[in-house]
């Protein structure tokens, strides 16, 4: 093997990166010369056949230069790649009106959700404690307790799905001011929301909804204190809405006197009840052991009634059937 090989090599690979234009012509340059049998390669193992004189003076030559052309390789390279980069940025657009990716499939907190987390923070914030109370509830703590034992004319008002004479899906939270004065002396503040149940289906009516049942005892309870608490309640819910509010006088077995409340939204629909409410009756108390001096508030709210006001829904069913795009 020739020295002059050598360097003519040497300068052919020197031009042959410099004057690669991209990061492929220099990959290939790479292995043309630097590969297992590149150019370069190939003769420098050939160096151990020169005569012992000439082999390490040569040698080390050879493998300076050989080092300085793969630094300079690698150098080109970064160069090449930081421009393909740059390139790569510059040609990209970014169109900002395709949708995002898949964010038409983000979940959201269904409308009565957001009601009822909305009713629970107004009477947490007015000092009210939350208190859990079974689905399944009992004749006594649904009705009896409730002053309408069987046959009672009243029970009609509820059509009740009964398991068994005994047992039945509850029909309004009421069964937790019984649970909850049986459980704990006065004065008492709480309030309980979750599902209820009764056979009924129209506009305004489903087979199950939500109620948010509240119990004030105190010593000094007033009917005017029950209707500032349902007022200010009334207030914060509809924040920024424009409603009237109506309290209309009714009838419960278990209150006296009851009222049941309605609202109207902008003026323009008709007046919906969303509340029951009353003073208790002196004797649930007296049956329950409560010292005479004690009296008491309770309300049953109906969240979807709430919920179809806040959101102008027409029909109540429309929260239960389950399709999406009626929340576009
Ligand atoms: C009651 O259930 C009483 N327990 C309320 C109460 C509590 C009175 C404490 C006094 C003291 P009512 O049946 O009116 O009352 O129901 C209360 C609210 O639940 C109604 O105003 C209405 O907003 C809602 N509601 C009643 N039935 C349905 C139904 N089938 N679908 C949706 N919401 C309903
Ligand atoms: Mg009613």
């Amino acid at each position: 093997m020739h020295y002059y090989i050598i360097i003519k090599l040497v300068e052919e690979a020197n031009f042959a990166i410099k004057t690669a234009k991209n990061i492929n012509q220099l990959n290939e340059v790479r292995t043309r010369y630097f590969g297992k049998k590149g150019k370069l390669t190939l003769p420098l193992k050939q160096i151990i056949k020169l005569n012992p004189f000439d082999k390490p003076i040569i040698g080390e030559a050879i493998n300076k230069t050989k080092k300085t052309l793969y630094k300079r390789l690698k150098v080109h390279n970064a160069k090449l790649y930081k421009e393909t980069i740059n390139n790569k940025i510059a040609k990209e657009k970014i169109d900002v009106t395709l949708p995002g990716k898949g964010s038409e499939n983000i979940g959201n907190f269904h409308p009565i959700t957001r009601s009822l987390k909305r009713i629970k923070n107004i009477f947490k914030n007015l000092g009210f404690t939350s208190i859990y109370g079974p689905e399944i509830e009992d004749e006594f703590h649904n009705f009896e307790a409730l002053n309408m034992p069987r046959k009672h004319p009243a029970r009609a008002m509820h059509d009740t799905f009964y398991f068994n004479e005994n047992y039945m899906l509850r029909s309004h939270t009421s069964s937790i001011m019984i649970r909850s004065i049986e459980k704990q002396n006065p004065p008492l503040k709480i309030f309980s929301s979750g599902k209820v149940y009764r056979c009924d289906s129209d506009l305004n009516h489903s087979p199950m909804f939500h109620q948010v049942e509240g119990l004030l005892v105190d010593e000094v309870v007033s009917f005017s204190d029950l209707k500032g608490a349902i007022e200010i309640f009334i207030k914060v819910f509809f924040e920024g809405q424009k409603i009237e509010v109506r309290f209309r006088p009714s009838y419960f077995p278990f209150t006296e006197p009851s009222a049941e409340i309605d609202v109207r939204i902008n003026y323009s629909r008709d007046w919906l009840e969303v509340i029951g409410c009353g003073m208790i009756q002196h004797n649930i108390l007296k049956r329950l052991n409560i010292n005479p001096k004690f009296k008491g508030f309770a309300f049953g709210i109906g969240a979807e009634r709430l919920t179809m006001l806040r959101y102008g829904i027409k029909d109540l069913r429309t929260l239960f059937n389950n399709d999406l795009r009626t929340w576009r």
